[in-house]
């Protein structure tokens, strides 16, 4: 049946019309809007004592919110992150992560039930039925969507009961505060440790694997040696920071083999050392082509050229490897003579 062919609702056959009256047809529209049920005063619509009591009520929950809140700022700075404590049926768990969880699920929760017990005791809940209208916002519509507003406003009592709507502002005001208090764990700042390593002048280059204090004998022409300096240890408890920075590399080329005349100048009989990670964004480098003296990082291939600075001559890296000055002490043994010159690594140039 084509959309033609359907009856309009007032053509709707009624018992009368109906030719062979088999079939029982009501007068009615049989689509019509069965209404709404008769509208239930609460006991709030009509006891003020009973509305008093609700308003009470709702304000203990925003209050209760900015309590917690302050609870949840309290607990932050009084309780030690490595503080547990037993908490049934858990267990052992953090104190200071129990104390942050309890007191901000309080805050929030009360502001929700808050609101939700505002909306269910006190604001209007007279049904109201509205026929659908046009999309676009005429001047007229507009206007009356104000005045709704208005009258919104009006029957939630938002002015009138100032206890409700003061501790509920207090409450919003209060719980983003939990989120800048954890603000603090973004720091300490790093100040200047970006540009510095544990390199300093006198420090004795020790091999990575053996531990020993270095001396040029122990680099031969073709190796490549790594080295850390004196006096850190794989217990301390910033080794993998520190190390993260200080890692070296070192190799013997021929001194006329190098062709960067500041190189030449900060090395040791042709030894000479480099930072070990990587510029582009920080491996460890690991390969070294002797016949060259390319130095390749296993990650992205970048390659760096040590006869000559150490520039980059393949890959993404975009600064060249950093050179540590070094000498020999009079105790015959391979040291630096300061610390690196500029910031090992990616991160620090990265950032712009
Ligand atoms: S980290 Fe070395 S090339 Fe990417």
């Amino acid at each position: 049946m084509s959309s033609q062919e359907i009856p309009e609702e007032k053509n709707l056959p009624t018992e009368q019309e109906t030719e062979h009256g088999s079939v029982a047809v009501a007068d009615e529209n049989p689509f019509a809007d069965p209404g709404l049920p008769p509208h239930e005063h609460r006991i709030q619509d009509i006891d003020e004592r009973a509305a008093k009591r609700s308003e009470r009520a709702i304000a203990f929950m925003f209050t209760l919110s900015m309590l917690a809140t302050v609870g949840f700022i309290a607990s932050f700075v009084a309780i030690p992150a490595d503080k547990s404590i037993y908490v049934w049926p858990i267990g052992h768990i953090s104190g200071l992560n129990f104390a942050l969880g309890l007191t901000l699920g309080v805050a929030l929760f009360c502001i929700g039930a808050g609101a939700v017990h505002w909306a269910r005791t006190l604001m209007s809940d007279v049904e109201v039925a509205d026929d659908r209208h046009p999309i676009e916002a005429e001047p007229e519509v507009r206007a009356k969507v104000m005045a709704d507003f208005r009258a919104g406003a009006q029957e939630s009592q938002f002015g009138r009961r100032k206890l409700i709507r003061n501790t509920m502002f207090g409450a919003l005001a209060l719980v983003p505060l939990s989120g800048v208090v954890l603000l603090r764990d973004l720091g300490p700042l790093p100040e200047d440790k970006l540009r510095h390593t544990k390199w300093a002048k006198g420090k004795k280059l020790v091999n990575m694997n053996t531990h020993e204090p270095l001396r040029p004998s122990d680099v031969q022409v073709g190796s490549l040696t790594f080295a850390m300096p004196d006096g850190m240890s794989e217990h301390d408890h910033d080794f993998q920071v520190q190390i993260a920075k200080a890692a070296l590399m070192i190799v013997r080329i021929q001194p006329e083999n190098i062709k960067d005349k500041r190189e030449l100048e900060w090395s040791h009989e042709g030894i000479v050392a480099y930072s070990k990670i990587c510029t582009h964004v920080g491996c460890p480098i690991s390969l070294y082509e002797q016949q060259t003296h390319h130095v390749l990082c296993p990650c992205h291939q970048s390659t760096f050229d040590l006869s000559d600075g150490a520039r980059v001559i393949f890959g993404p890296a975009g600064h060249a490897l950093p050179q540590l000055r070094i000498g020999v002490n009079e105790e015959g043994y391979l040291e630096a003579l300061g610390d690196f010159e500029e910031p090992v690594g990616p991160a620090f140039w990265e950032r712009g």
